[in-house]
């Protein structure tokens, strides 16, 4: 079985939930503590094994392309000025053996549409696509890598999910389970954001999928769907007919960055859990509590 290699980023959303932050720059560039969302799903993905990232961009994404981008004036600066610890950083975003390829989504049809336009880079290869607004926190290892692992094991694709409040579920794809025969959770339906009433569960998809290639077809067959938009849970739904599809339930913590409060929870958090800051920030928390 082949390893997964590539990554799919879709950033072509316009982030209109965070608007005025998103009005000149892309929610994917927002920062949690010191760095920008997209980079933590970088660095999920590279963990993972992907040494290809896939960005599917749009209009106002420029900023994403410059900060994978080298830069230099910036690091001609860093060095002069000898602050070797910033150059470092700024230096190693990546490692050298990833590589970034841009496409860039016209229309913004769609989850689907976007991962549809992954094809031609792709190829025949299972793959991961990252929704980098879904920032996770991996127990022990990044979600990427966990999804890797259960790719290996039941060779299928495989969608990371979790429960949510039963009043969520018109957020999410949500996926109806029966079990497998090595005890994982088969995938038996997935709808796109059902009303609480006509959810066959309260099992979400994150934004983390791992793929067979098949989806491809599956996609260009789709039409639209939910809110008019060509969707992703659309063509897994079709790919049910031909592949067995697992959930898997991840182990970590989500960050759901795509709204205000989940950005702030991940603020605080990953602020706590800094390496530098984090005892300082705790520090000012507690005071804070002392004084409401
Ligand atoms: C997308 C998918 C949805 C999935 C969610 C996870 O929705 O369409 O199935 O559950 O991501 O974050 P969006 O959040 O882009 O509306």
């Amino acid at each position: 079985m082949s390893r997964v290699r590539k990554a799919v980023f879709p950033v072509a959303g316009l982030g209109t939930r965070f608007l005025p932050a998103t009005k000149a720059s892309p929610k994917e560039m927002l920062p949690v503590v010191d760095k920008p969302l997209i980079q933590y799903a970088a660095e999920e993905a590279e963990e993972g094994g992907v040494d290809k990232l896939v960005f599917i961009t749009g209009r106002n994404k420029r900023s994403i392309e410059d900060h994978f981008d080298k830069a230099y004036e910036l690091e001609v600066e860093l060095k002069e000025a000898g602050k070797t610890k910033l150059l470092e950083i700024v230096q190693n975003i990546l490692p050298p053996h990833v590589s970034c390829i841009y496409l860039r989504q016209a229309e913004a049809l769609g989850l689907g549409h976007a991962v549809l336009c992954a094809r031609p880079v792709v190829g025949n290869e299972p793959f991961a696509v990252i929704l980098a607004d879904d920032l996770i926190r991996g127990a022990g290892q990044g979600v990427v890598a966990q999804m890797a692992e259960a790719h290996e094991r039941y060779g299928c694709s495989i969608l990371s999910v979790e429960e949510v409040p039963r009043d969520e579920t018109h957020k999410y794809g949500i996926v109806e389970t029966e079990p497998g025969p090595n005890g994982e959770l088969r995938v038996t339906s997935i709808v796109e954001k059902p009303a609480p009433a006509d959810a066959p569960s309260n099992l979400a998809v994150v934004g983390r999928y791992l793929l067979t290639p098949r989806i491809f077809d599956k996609l260009e067959e789709t039409r639209a769907g939910a809110g008019g938009e060509i969707q992703l849970t659309d063509a897994i739904a079709a790919l049910l007919h031909d592949e067995p599809v697992v959930a898997y339930p991840f182990k970590g913590k989500r960050y759901d960055c795509g709204s205000k409060l989940g950005y702030l929870q991940a603020q605080v958090e990953l602020g706590l859990l800094h390496p530098e800051l984090g005892g300082d920030f705790a520090q000012y928390l507690r005071q804070l509590k002392d004084q409401l």
